[in-house]
Formats: structure tokens, sequence, C-alpha cells
């Protein structure tokens, strides 16, 4: 633990270019108190700056040019369940900012709180007779909150409710209340027909079950968003035959024979799929990216770097955009996978 911390403190101090005596004024008192209590607490600036560097630390992230204006709400004296989901609602408005959206962190207690979602918002799975209704990823979280006392109205996209967790304790189920949950129904201004899917796609992505690592301490609540790239929803969520599966009825509304692959139904249902989310969300004044303009900030984010005299760390294969892959320059270039701390990193699912 003295050797994390004393690494973070000295990037810390060194980042910030603070004076050397007051790091050392600083390490000597962690040291201090790791030895009293087997832990220390950061200071909110440390844990401000920790959290914006594990953002930069991201191998899998292609958004990473705007590290540094992270938002972060240091909600580390919060242990009733109710103060935390109000916090979290705060979290989901500041961030959703009526569609201006902002990088937000909300930081609180390790070792005390966890959230059982992986996202703050996510819409729930059901299994009924043999047939699945809304996310197929959502169904193992589902059933907990079923479990709670939730009941679904079955819809494809039912709003699943927050399960917080404190101490160890028996977690407590929150719903959230509609008119906070900025969300998108999908049009195509090509295809009239399109808006009959009934497809639509929340605007905030608050990943919610990743602990935030930093100096030799996890926060294991530490829920924090960017703003979507538009393949995450046309090429993933509302794609994937794992997931939504909507590819067969946006080829068939274009007039798509979906007998053979060889005919390419599926990549131009893709690209009209992604269109349609790049658009929607567009015209209703939510930020959201493409994964084109993504990649070249991405390299915006490899230049800065340099200049900095930083090594960019990435993950190949998350970089790699899943639509015209080999249009971006990250293609073309190996990256190397050296995971650095700070870090947002897995955790054990805390209900299996
Ligand atoms: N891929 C996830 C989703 O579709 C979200 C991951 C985080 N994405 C982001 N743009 N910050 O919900």
């Amino acid at each position: 633990m003295l050797e994390k911390a004393t690494d973070f403190i000295m990037q810390f101090y060194k980042e910030n270019k603070q004076e050397e005596n007051k790091l050392q004024e600083r390490l000597s008192q962690i040291a201090h108190e790791i030895e009293l209590t087997g832990s220390y607490k950061h200071t909110t600036e440390e844990l401000h700056f920790g959290a914006k560097v594990a953002w930069r630390n991201s191998n899998k992230c292609i958004g990473r040019l705007f590290w540094n204006s992270l938002t972060v709400f240091d909600q580390r004296n919060l242990f009733r369940e109710e103060d935390i989901f109000q916090a979290l609602l705060q979290h989901i408005r500041f961030a959703t900012n009526e569609g201006k959206i902002r990088p937000t962190i909300s930081i609180f207690e390790h070792n005390r709180v966890r959230i059982w979602n992986d996202q703050l918002i996510r819409y729930a799975g059901y299994e009924v007779n043999g047939q699945i209704i809304g996310d197929p990823a959502s169904i193992e979280v589902t059933k907990q909150c079923e479990k709670l006392g939730f009941i679904g109205e079955k819809t494809r996209f039912d709003l699943l409710p927050l399960i917080i967790q404190v101490d160890g304790q028996m977690p407590k189920l929150f719903e959230l209340p509609k008119e906070d949950i900025l969300e998108i129904p999908l049009t195509h201004s090509a295809y009239k027909w399109f808006e009959k899917l009934d497809l639509k796609w929340y605007a905030v992505p608050i990943i919610s079950s990743m602990g935030f690592e930093i100096g030799g301490i996890t926060y294991e609540a530490a829920p924090f968003n960017g703003w979507y790239m538009e393949t995450e929803i046309g090429a993933r969520n509302l794609a994937d035959v794992e997931r939504y599966n909507m590819l067969p009825e946006i080829a068939e509304g274009m007039g798509l024979s979906t007998k053979k692959v060889s005919n390419l139904w599926q990549d131009r249902a893709l690209i009209e799929l992604n269109h349609a989310v790049l658009e929607s969300f567009k015209n209703q004044g939510v930020n959201i990216v493409d994964h084109h303009t993504a990649a070249q900030q991405f390299k915006l984010f490899e230049e800065q770097e340099a200049k900095n005299n930083r090594e960019v760390t990435g993950n190949w294969a998350w970089l790699v955009p899943p639509l015209a892959g080999a249009t971006t320059h990250i293609f073309h270039k190996p990256y190397d996978n050296t995971k650095k701390t700070p870090n947002y990193v897995y955790q054990k699912c805390p209900f299996h």
C-alpha cells in the first residue's frame, strides 16, 4: 500500500509542479497514517487529479482527448442509501445537462458502498417463456431488481431501478424518475418507416460497475460518464445478435434480401442504423460523436501526450471502431496495452 501510495503522490506532485518539501511532508504523513490505520485518506485534490489520470490511462477509450475536463464529485461522506441515491440523481442531472453532456465522476467511500447496476441508466431484460424482451445484457441484474421488489412493465425499454448496497447489508432499490432520464427516439430522414421500429436509446452512458484504482486504494463505487460514440448504440447495442438484434428488420425495411450474407445486407443495415443514431441525437441537441471524428480526436490526444513526454498505452481491439475500422489511423499502427495506474478496473460481480 505504502509503495503504491508513494508512486501516486509523487506523480501528483510532479505533474502539478508542487514544492519538494510539501511532497516530503505528505509522504511522511501518509506513511504514518498507514502504519496507524492500515490505510490513508486521499485529499479531494488528489482524488480529482487521480480520476482524470485514470481516464487518460484507459486503454480501451477512444475519447481520452478530453481527460482533463472531467468534473469530479467527491461523495465520500455519504453512507445512507437514500443519500447516495440522491447523489447519483444529481450526477445524472449534471452530466445530462439537457443534452450538452458533461464528463463526470462521483466517488463514494471505498470498502463501504457498491452499486450493483453496471450503468446508472440501462434497460431491463426479461426472459418470458423462452423469449427475451428488452436488453439481453440486463437479464441477470433485472432478476436481482425483481428479487428486491421491482415489477417492470415488460416493454423493450424499461428503465432499471438502481441497487445500492452499503457495508455489505441488504441492498436497497431506487426507481429513477422518468423526467430525469433523457432518451432519444430514433428516426431516419430518408426512411419514413424507420420510426415505426420504435427504437430509442438513452443519452448518457454512466459506467457504475468498475472500480477506480488510485494509490493502492480501489473505490468500488465511482460511476463515470462521457458521451456516446454512435457505433456503441448503432453497431453494438441495437445491432448485436446477442443484444437488440435489429439488423434483419432494418434490412427488411430497406427492401434487402437477408437470404445471403454475401449481398452485404448486414453491412448496409448497419450504416443506416448508425446514420439514424447520429441524426436523431443531433436533431435533439444531444452530444454524440461519430467514429471518424472520435478517431481524429484520439490522434490529437496522441500528439498532446507526445508533447508532454508521456507514452500513450492502448488496447487496439477496443480502440478500432466496429465500423470502417481501416479508414481510421488507429487500424494502421500497434498500441502498447500496458496498464498504468491510476485506472478504472473490472471488479467481481457483487451478486454472484
Ligand atoms: N459501450 C457502452 C454502452 O453502449 C458504454 C461505454 C462507455 N462509453 C462512452 N462513450 N463513455 O452503453
